[in-house]
């Protein structure tokens, strides 16, 4: 194939290319934290003990990071952090490893459940 066939078939291609990196979020090679404010105060505390990927793979609300660092604080051996340092960490983690819209179904309607085999006919006698 010459240079200038090649070029015009690059030149092709590039724009299927060009909207990948729009769709990912940059991260950081060496812990995959998804860089954004407080992702380095994040990466200093919480690599120190385990791996990043313990922290990228879990996910949930403000509660559940700060209920999960409570109990590395209670039993784990985690330290304290000022604050205005732990509002960093919580709104890094609530933000960008929040709860996961899709990992689950809604709840089915009552009328498509089986019949409740424990259901009490007579609840004077329970
Ligand atoms: C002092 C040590 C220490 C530090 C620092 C630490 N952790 Fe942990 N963490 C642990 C231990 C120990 C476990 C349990 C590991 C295991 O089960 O293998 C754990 C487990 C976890 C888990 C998995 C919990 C689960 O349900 O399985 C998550 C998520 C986590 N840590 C997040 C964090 C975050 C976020 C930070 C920073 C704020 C942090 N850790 C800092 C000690 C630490």
């Amino acid at each position: 194939m010459n240079i200038a066939k090649r070029l015009a078939l690059t030149a092709l291609a590039l724009p299927l290319l060009a909207p990948l990196p729009l769709l990912a979020q940059e991260t950081d090679p060496e812990s995959g934290f998804v860089i954004a404010d407080g992702w380095q105060t994040v990466k200093a505390n919480c690599t120190v003990c385990h791996s990043a990927k313990l922290v990228t793979q879990n996910s949930g609300s403000r509660n559940h990071w700060e209920s999960l660092i409570r109990w590395m604080q209670d039993t784990q051996g985690l330290w304290q952090f000022r604050p205005e340092m732990e509002a960093t960490i919580l709104d890094y983690l609530a933000e960008h490893y929040g709860p996961k819209e899709h990992a689950r179904r809604p709840p089915l309607a009552r009328d498509l459940l089986p019949e409740n085999p424990y259901k009490q006919e007579d609840q004077a006698s329970g």
